[in-house]
């Protein structure tokens, strides 16, 4: 039997492996906040969208290359990209989906936006979605972004697993996905039903707990944020005891 107890000074996170199946005492997810919290990385500020972030949006949702494995119809006047934005804000008021914008430090435009969606409370497992700006791919801004949005996610709102949900052609954001350690779980055929076509999709996830994850979990609490550090999430320490 294995344990792994992580402690908090406002969580206990027990893991007990029995056999093949482990079994988890903690809190579930929490969603309690009532302004989206911004999320500072090294280059990047992730954000609420608002009304004033149109032209971005449009920008992006209009893009058909950017939106070729987007399941989402294409942008064609500035009124659909403000739906998206009303579609963003009802999300996170309900709590349904929760989005951020990505904006590089020093530039409020929006280049891109990140988030969850398909949040199931009881399995406390939610989807992980990105879209990037064209004109910004391949700098890192993704997997930056990624990379605080999962730890926000396993840590604040206490998910247990992240799933990402891939069109097999989408080689960029199935690389991007390997490239963060997601595993490659399932392969569905006709999964995803858009424009009028259905098409597979990879499921790839990441676990919180799982072992793999243990040194990741630890090292999120290196890199908290200002606000979240005020709350009393002020250190960590992992047990680890075979009995
Ligand atoms: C997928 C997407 C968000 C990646 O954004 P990005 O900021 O360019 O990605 P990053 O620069 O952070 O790249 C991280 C890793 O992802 C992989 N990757 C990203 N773009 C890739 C591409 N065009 N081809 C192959 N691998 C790619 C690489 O492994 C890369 O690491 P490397 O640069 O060290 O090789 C971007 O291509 C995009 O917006 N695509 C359209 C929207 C979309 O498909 N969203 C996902 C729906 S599931």
């Amino acid at each position: 039997m294995e344990l792994f107890i992580i402690l908090e000074l406002e969580l206990v996170l027990v893991q007990i492996k029995c056999g093949n199946f482990f079994f988890y005492f903690y809190k579930m997810i929490n969603l309690n906040f009532d302004a989206l919290p911004i999320i500072e990385t090294d280059r990047l500020i992730l954000r609420a969208v608002t009304e004033n972030d149109v032209e971005d949006v449009f920008e992006i949702r209009s893009n058909p290359i950017t939106m070729l494995f987007i399941p989402r119809p294409i942008a064609k006047t500035k009124n659909d990209a403000l739906d998206v934005i009303n579609l963003i804000k009802n999300g996170i008021e309900t709590k349904s989906k929760i989005n951020w914008a990505i904006t590089q430090k020093g530039n409020n435009k929006l280049i891109g936006i990140i988030g969850y969606v398909n949040i199931h409370e009881h399995n406390s497992r939610a989807e992980v979605g990105y879209v990037l700006n064209e004109n910004y791919h391949r700098k890192g801004i993704t997997i930056e972004a990624l990379q605080a949005v999962i730890q926000f996610g396993f840590n604040q709102f206490n998910f247990h697993s992240i799933e990402a949900v891939i069109n097999p052609e989408n080689l960029a954001s199935c690389n991007l996905a390997l490239k963060y350690d997601f595993t490659k779980d399932a392969y569905f055929k006709d999964y995803t039903f858009s424009n009028n076509v259905y098409t597979d999709a990879y499921v790839f996830s990441l676990l919180k707990l799982c072992k793999n994850n243990l040194s990741r979990v630890t090292s999120i609490h290196c890199k908290l944020e200002k606000w979240y550090i005020t709350k009393f999430y002020v250190f960590t320490l992992i047990l680890t005891a075979k009995v």
